[in-house]
């Protein structure tokens, strides 16, 4: 890991990276408790987007999200008297789900806390999986509030969602086994909420392909990642709207390093261009993958130029679908 100025910011304090051999111990040390995913192909969906893709599929992975492969990286990074006092986040979406299972795949506490008004599904698979539930009001300022009291009271080590550099770290994995097994991609494309997904994925890259280019596929309605890369400074002020829901999450400070760093690009894709993409996902393959994954196909297929004719690595990030919200899309027409 470094610890480096974040060149990024005039005022911001330093930020701290992970590097490749974070990458690489974090493959070692989840490999007995993640999934080696499964990389997918579709020669039908290679002719409509006029590229080879290769989709790595993390929808099969442990609580159907890569989230398991950093959420597992953090708690067995922790020294046995840490860990013992336990873990804590806030996240009413898949992180929750993956910290609480990897908590249990080490017999240490988990706490959660959630907003009160979160998805009650989302909830009870995180309980299901053995948390604690720590309901707050749902605002930022509520949520890291509540997650400083169970830290002051437990002692718990605070994992956040997607700026920890061990999350960081094991969310490369995913990029680690897809270059490592298919090599010789022009591109990989992964989805983009905070960045922990992409910033691993691009230390890795960087690392085993340099050839590779990579980019992330971003929401419209929550392109604060696409402005800060444009403005030279993090956007932190957007007010997210897309039915994303696991792309709602505003870039944090060393995921925006990284993705400096290694030049990796943004594309944007409206809601109306994913859920279309969701849809010929499912119709082509039959696998069920949710909205965040599908805009990294969306992103492919609205930019067909730069893709065309390439071998394009595609992390399919999970497969949690919130049927209400699906249903209510597809209702409106
Ligand atoms: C399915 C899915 N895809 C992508 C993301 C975005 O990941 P990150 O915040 O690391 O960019 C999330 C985050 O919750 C997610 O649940």
């Amino acid at each position: 890991m470094s610890t480096a100025p974040d060149l990024t910011q005039t005022t911001a304090p330093a930020v701290t990276t992970p590097g490749f051999d974070d990458v690489l111990a974090a493959a070692a040390r989840i490999a007995p408790h993640a999934h080696c995913t499964p990389v997918l192909r579709s020669r039908s969906l290679d002719a409509l987007a006029g590229c080879e893709l290769h989709f790595k599929a993390e929808h099969l992975q442990r609580v159907g999200a890569f989230k398991f492969r950093g959420a597992c990286n953090a708690v067995w990074s922790l020294a046995e008297a840490d860990a013992a006092r336990g873990v804590v986040t806030h996240s009413s979406g898949n992180h929750g789900a993956a910290l609480a299972l990897a908590a249990r795949t080490r017999g240490i506490p988990c706490h959660v806390v959630v907003p009160d008004n979160a998805v009650a599904a989302k909830v009870a698979a995180i309980g299901a999986y053995g948390a604690t539930l720590h309901y707050c009001a749902p605002t930022i300022a509520a949520r890291e509030a509540a997650c400083a009291k169970v830290q002051a009271e437990t002692g718990a080590e605070l994992v956040h969602p997607y700026t920890d550099p061990r999350v960081i770290a094991g969310q490369g994995t995913a990029a680690l086994e897809l270059l490592g097994r298919d090599g010789g991609f022009d591109a990989l494309v992964t989805p983009l909420g905070g960045g922990g997904l992409l910033g691993g994925s691009a230390i890795t890259a960087a690392a085993m392909s340099a050839g590779t280019r990579v980019f992330g596929a971003e929401p419209t309605g929550a392109a604060d990642a696409f402005q800060s890369l444009q403005r030279g400074e993090r956007v932190t002020e957007l007010v997210p709207d897309t039915i994303c829901d696991g792309l709602r999450g505003l870039l944090g400070a060393p995921n925006f390093a990284l993705l400096r760093q290694h030049r990796v690009e943004v594309l944007l894709a409206d809601d109306a261009a994913t859920m279309q993409a969701l849809q010929l996902f499912w119709q082509r393959t039959k696998q069920l993958i949710e909205p965040s994954s599908a805009i990294a196909l969306a992103a492919v297929l609205g930019n067909r130029e730069r893709f065309a004719g390439q071998r394009v690595g595609v992390i399919l990030s999970g497969g949690n679908v919130d049927l209400e919200a699906l249903g209510k899309w597809f209702a409106r027409g």
